[in-house]
């Protein structure tokens, strides 16, 4: 038997005792997203810049990004997801560039809908409160994204290198604002995830995947942290 062979029938087995085991959708989901990650993320990160560190100390991915990638220019920084504002801050003063524009999108009201057994509806709660910064060049905007994004854009033009930080958890928010985004999206264009591999990559990961898909968008991996949680890509000419 050719080792193809071989491959082939072992995943038809392996197959059949997940259907057999458990079959339902979402462990379905999983074993395709998981696979799906192998096969197209894998690849894409083989020259990123992998590094350790822990959830504390998010702002050493913020760093890096800054100062090798956008090095320091003015960039349009668009936050979704921003709960209590600790890492917009973060890249508050981390991008210290006068020209630099920076958008924080949230409902304040917390996740819309359950995300795992940890994080249900409503997880995130601010009670509606805006967090309170005081640079000149933050905006908030509040609602739910599916709500307050169509109209923000009606009034929006890129001054500058967009940076999209994607931090709401959730398929539907992430996948809804890269879709929503895409006429602004460029080569060139990073975006910034926190939760990339969560729930068995079938949240911001597999966002990316369908959003790459519908619109004809390639990736390559900027840096990461070394498990791939928390990480920049750089969006590039499709192939
Ligand atoms: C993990 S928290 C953000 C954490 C923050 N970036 C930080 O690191 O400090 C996720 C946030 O996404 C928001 N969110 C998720 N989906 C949303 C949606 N569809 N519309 C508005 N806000 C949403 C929640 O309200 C919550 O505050």
């Amino acid at each position: 038997m050719s080792s193809q062979t071989e491959q082939s029938v072992s995943d038809l087995v392996e197959a059949a005792v997940r259907l057999l085991a458990h079959g339902s959708p979402e462990d379905w989901n999983r074993h395709y997203r998981e696979k799906s990650f192998q096969e197209h993320f894998l690849p894409r990160a083989k020259d990123a810049l992998l590094f350790d560190f822990d959830y504390q100390n998010r702002q050493v991915l913020y760093q890096c990004i800054n100062g090798r990638f956008i090095q320091k220019e003015p960039i349009d920084y668009l936050e979704f997801g921003v709960w209590q504002g600790v890492s917009f801050s973060h890249w508050l003063n981390i991008n210290t560039h006068a020209s630099s524009r920076f958008f924080g999108f949230d409902s304040f009201e917390g996740l819309p809908e359950d995300w795992n057994r940890g994080a249900p509806k409503g997880t995130f709660s601010q009670k509606g409160a805006v967090p309170t910064i005081e640079d000149p060049r933050a905006t908030f905007v509040k609602g739910l994204f599916q709500q307050s994004i169509p109209p923000f854009l009606d009034g929006f033009a890129v001054q500058n290198r967009l940076v999209i930080h994607f931090d709401a958890d959730l398929y539907s928010s992430t996948l809804y604002t890269m879709m929503a985004l895409d006429r602004f999206i460029t080569p060139g264009t990073i975006f910034l995830f926190d939760e990339f591999t969560a729930e068995k990559y079938t949240c911001e990961y597999a966002a990316l995947h369908d959003y790459c898909a519908a619109c004809y968008r390639d990736y390559k991996v900027l840096c990461s942290r070394k498990d791939y949680v928390k990480l920049a890509i750089e969006i590039v000419v499709p192939e």
